[in-house]
């Protein structure tokens, strides 16, 4: 029995006792870039804190593993990583740390990157874990390392809803379209995934369209994809600001232009279409997408 297999049976197993015991399922939002450094950390933050504002229950999955973005955007110091759950069989509830706003978050830790070589006890240890934040979360919102690593493209292979962050710098629009087109031409990329784009770090609404539209109009004709724009944040000083003071720009500066932003990107999330049905598959059909069963 190879893993994918293996993980297959896992999953299958935990898909029929989470329906006897009507488990609900969480919403799985994957935040991603072409380009480094554009912005990512700060929408999972200011999407997590906008949830929660409206009473959802929100975590965060730090999955650019090693690098401690959202605890230092956070504040926080973790005492346990993801790398306890798969490497010293830790439960996932004891690896959540609180945030601001107690907003819980699963720090990437390192070392994660053996995740295709665990044997079947770790695997199935582990989906079972993962599989319990569907019912600690409306949303789980996984914030990706930048670029086209292999690590990146399982997490956005796996997921349902992908939001591309993108800035004006021509370099960011290149890689964005770079990492659709390795995203397209995987033989496991799904036509009904949704990718939405962030413009960020902008001078105005027009100059996000402007800028979306330039990646669009090339990802539509060269890769044949749909894309939507999610929305458009302005570059903010009181974004930056918040950053040094590691606190997200909507809870330090909640009427700054960003933070208002964020708040409108929120509310379109949360307003999209059929979202019971089409997005809550929840936890362990994420991971079962995770190894390309
Ligand atoms: N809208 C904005 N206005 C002003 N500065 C911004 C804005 N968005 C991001 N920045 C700046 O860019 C920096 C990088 O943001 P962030 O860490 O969220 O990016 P990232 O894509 O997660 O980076 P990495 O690829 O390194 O993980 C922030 O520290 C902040 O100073
Ligand atoms: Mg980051």
């Amino acid at each position: 029995m190879d893993q994918a297999e293996k993980l297959r049976n896992i999953i299958k197993k935990n898909q029929i006792s989470s329906s006897e015991s009507k488990v609900q399922t969480a919403r799985v939002i994957t935040v991603s870039s072409g380009k480094g450094g554009v912005g990512k950390s700060n929408v999972a933050i200011n999407l997590a804190v906008q949830f929660k504002k409206m009473g959802k229950k929100v975590l965060i999955l730090d999955a650019d593993f090693g690098l401690a973005n959202i605890e230092v955007m956070f504040g926080a110091i973790p005492k346990y990583s993801l790398a306890d759950v798969i490497y010293k069989g830790m439960g996932i509830r004891d690896v959540i740390t609180n945030g601001p706003m107690d907003i819980g978050f699963i720090s990437g830790g390192s070392g994660v990157v053996g995740m295709n070589n665990l044997g079947s006890d770790t695997l199935n240890f582990l989906v079972k874990n993962i599989a319990k934040l569907d019912e600690m979360a409306d949303v789980v919102i996984i914030d990706t390392g930048a670029g086209i690593s292999e690590a990146v493209l399982e997490f956005l292979l796996a997921s349902e809803e992908i939001i591309l962050v993108t800035t004006p710098e021509p370099t960011s629009i290149t890689d964005s379209y770079s990492l659709l087109k390795a995203l397209k031409s995987n033989s496991r990329f799904r036509n009904e995934t949704k990718l939405r784009v962030i413009a960020n770090k902008v001078a105005s609404t027009e100059d996000g369209q402007q800028l979306y539209h330039k990646l669009a109009t090339v990802v539509e004709q060269y890769l044949g994809l749909e894309t939507s724009l999610l929305g458009v944040i302005p570059q903010d000083v009181a974004l930056k600001n918040a950053v040094m003071q590691q606190s997200p720009v909507t809870i330090a500066s909640p009427s700054a232009q960003s933070a208002r932003a964020f708040q409108d990107i929120a509310d379109t999330l949360m307003n999209v279409p059929h979202t019971d049905k089409v997005y809550k598959k929840g936890m362990a059909a994420f991971f079962a997408r995770f190894t390309g069963t």
